[in-house]
């Protein structure tokens, strides 16, 4: 039998409820430079494109000593550059905005976002930006889209929010408290460079938020409808364990090497877009309702925002699970070895298992654990939908009253 659904044809086996793999066609252009040997590299990858403007956040990677080891590889390669330096966590779209005007000041050819998704999405917005007449906060309110862009590369600090291999970029407008994603093939960075060591600094906090969000990343993909994308499945359920293994590990053992290169490369192999094949519209797939809903709280409130994941997701859970609680209990049976008959006692201890997790490593689950009352919740739930045309989730489409239930879950 065929099903039509939001345009899409689906084959369907309706005694089985089996929803064939969708089609698609993959392409993720970013260079993956991975070792600890990496340095010498990031000059002779820049040189390709000429004059580069670093980016970087608040110090840490003056403090570390790893700028300085940029700016001697760039030297060493013989390429012309320029920094700025200063983005904050939940970047800002001012920085955007002067970074576009130092690229066009300066006729940069390449941005080198030295950092973590913070300074690499803003370098993103800054590469399409600085190539377009209006304003690059239109892309973001989907009033236009990127045409062209400036390269961007990267050097990752903080395995996370996997933007060294995506195709997004996450901006927060300070005036109106508006975080906004945007997807775009512009944004893949023509190459990244993954050194574990340059993660030796990271402190405990920002390890727990990073394994966090690549959790969410995993999940988000997990939770779609189609039934027949077992390879997928299996891929993100091997993925999310090894960052629940290795998590703890790593901040039990800040220095060890290993560790940190699990942890690094299940960040970016969770988000560079691999693990969608398949599982939705256009062949690519994910629920996506818990980072938006999420991305409201660190607009409203600039809390981190593997944090705000560590509290949203479990709530979601809870939620979804009334209606559609399948693949959740599957979840839990794969990856946390949750084997209780009962459905609702299944989804009850995978809810559980994830928030044990999350307490584990040092992440609150709840909002009232971090100071965040009721007052905003309406707001926030009108904004999480409007941000995607009141169409919000794959899994279980939400209405603003929804996702204001499931903050009051989370709370
Ligand atoms: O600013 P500095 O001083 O560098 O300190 C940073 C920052 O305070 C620190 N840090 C990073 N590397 C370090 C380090 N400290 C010591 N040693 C190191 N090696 O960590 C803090 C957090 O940095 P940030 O870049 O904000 O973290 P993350 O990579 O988690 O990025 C979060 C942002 O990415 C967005 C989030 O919404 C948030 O705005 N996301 C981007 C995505 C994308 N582009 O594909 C997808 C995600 O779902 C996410 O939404
Ligand atoms: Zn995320």
């Amino acid at each position: 039998m065929l099903l039509q659904s939001n345009g899409a044809a689906y084959l369907c086996n309706t005694e089985r409820n089996i929803f064939a793999m969708n089609d698609f066609t993959y392409l993720n252009p970013t260079k993956i430079i991975f070792g600890k040997d990496t340095d010498p590299q990031i000059g002779r990858e820049c040189a390709a494109y000429g004059k580069t403007l670093i980016i970087y956040g608040g110090g840490s990677a003056e403090k570390s000593g790893l700028l300085n080891r940029v700016r001697k590889s760039l030297d060493a390669a013989g390429v012309q550059h320029c920094e700025m330096g200063g983005v904050k966590p939940n970047p800002r779209l001012d920085f955007v905005y002067k970074a576009i005007e130092k690229i066009r000041s300066e006729d940069i050819k390449l941005i080198l976002a030295v950092g973590g998704g913070s300074v690499i999405d803003t370098a993103k917005a800054a590469s399409t930006g600085a190539v377009y007449d209006g304003d690059v906060w239109d892309f973001f309110m989907k009033k236009a889209s990127p045409k062209g862009h400036i390269p961007v590369g990267t050097v990752l600090t903080i395995p996370a929010a996997g933007s060294e291999s995506s195709s997004s970029s996450v901006i927060t407008k300070e005036e109106t408290n508006d975080k906004r994603s945007l997807t775009s093939d512009h944004h893949y960075p023509v190459f990244s460079v993954l050194n574990p060591v340059n993660t030796f600094s990271l402190p405990a906090y920002q390890i727990a938020c990073g394994a966090s969000d690549m959790l969410a990343h995993l999940m988000e993909r997990y939770f779609v409808n189609v039934k027949s994308c077992d390879v997928t499945d299996r891929l993100i359920e091997a993925d999310a364990q090894t960052v629940i293994k290795y998590a703890p590990l790593t901040i039990a053992e800040p220095e060890n090497y290993d560790y940190r290169a699990e942890i690094m490369w299940a960040a970016t192999v969770a988000h560079n877009g691999f693990l969608d094949l398949g599982r939705g519209e256009g062949g690519r797939g994910g629920d996506w309702a818990s980072h938006q809903i999420e991305h409201q709280l660190s607009a409203y409130y600039d809390i981190a925002h593997g944090a705000g994941l560590a509290i949203v997701f479990p709530a979601w859970i809870k939620f979804v699970s009334r209606t559609n609680p399948d693949k959740i209990i599957q979840f839990g049976r794969q990856v946390f070895g949750v084997n209780e008959a009962d459905k609702q006692q299944a989804v009850n201890k995978t809810a559980e298992a994830l928030e044990n997790f999350s307490k584990s490593i040092g992440m609150p689950t709840r909002l009232s654990e971090i100071g965040i009352g009721r007052e905003k919740f309406a707001e926030m739930a009108d904004k999480a939908c409007a941000c995607k045309n009141y169409d919000l989730g794959v899994y279980v489409k939400l209405t603003p009253a929804d996702v204001e239930e499931i903050y009051n879950i989370a709370y």
